[in-house]
């Protein structure tokens, strides 16, 4: 496994999740219905797919790679304001989930709290993938073969041992494919 491609590859199907939320936003502020398995669809990939395996690949095998060897400050600072911007997208996550309990719990009202989350991610992600773009082509090149070797080998014993990949890529599938028919999806 080149375990840098398949952290882009992860980063497009990541997009596509954006493109979906942001369609969702607006379908949210215009209906103040919510498509539950939708939402609900969405909020497992977010979960499963791009926290626990890909940034889980990167806070567990890549930046602690990165940090047990020399770099310059810019390159630390980066990795620091990476690490923020997970742990904020992990807020707007807590909170979308909160608010789709709050509506499923009978709280109408709490669509425009999900949706404003749902934002709030939607505008972060672009921004951090395209920060990761430019600094893993930079890495890339500063690791030696053998540090590339470990964190292929270790990026894909996460994905092993999560063992969800491939449900994940269908659960996109899916959903673009549901999309469809909620709204028009370029
Ligand atoms: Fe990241
Ligand atoms: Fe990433």
């Amino acid at each position: 496994m080149d375990a840098f491609e398949e952290l882009r590859k992860e980063h497009s199907e990541i997009m596509r999740l954006v493109s979906l939320m942001k369609h969702t936003v607006a379908h949210l502020r215009a209906n103040q219905e919510l498509p539950e398995q939708f939402v609900q669809d969405m909020l497992d990939f977010i979960t499963g797919f791009a926290d626990k395996c890909h940034h889980g690949k990167e806070e567990k095998v890549l930046f602690p790679l990165l940090k047990s060897r020399q770099l310059s400050q810019g390159d630390l600072d980066l990795i620091d304001q990476l690490l923020e911007d997970h742990a904020q997208g992990r807020s707007f996550v807590a909170a979308m989930k909160e608010s789709f309990k709050l509506y499923q719990n009978g709280d109408s009202g709490a669509v425009s709290e999900l949706a404003d989350n749902m934002e709030s991610y939607a505008n972060l992600l672009p921004g951090h993938i395209k920060k990761e773009a430019v600094f893993f082509k930079h890495i890339q090149s500063l690791l030696t073969p053998k540090e590339l070797a470990l964190h292929d080998e270790k990026c894909e014993k996460i994905e092993k041992e999560l063992g969800e990949h491939e449900h994940f890529l269908e659960l996109m599938d899916r959903m673009r494919a549901t999309a469809m028919d909620l709204f028009p999806v370029n």
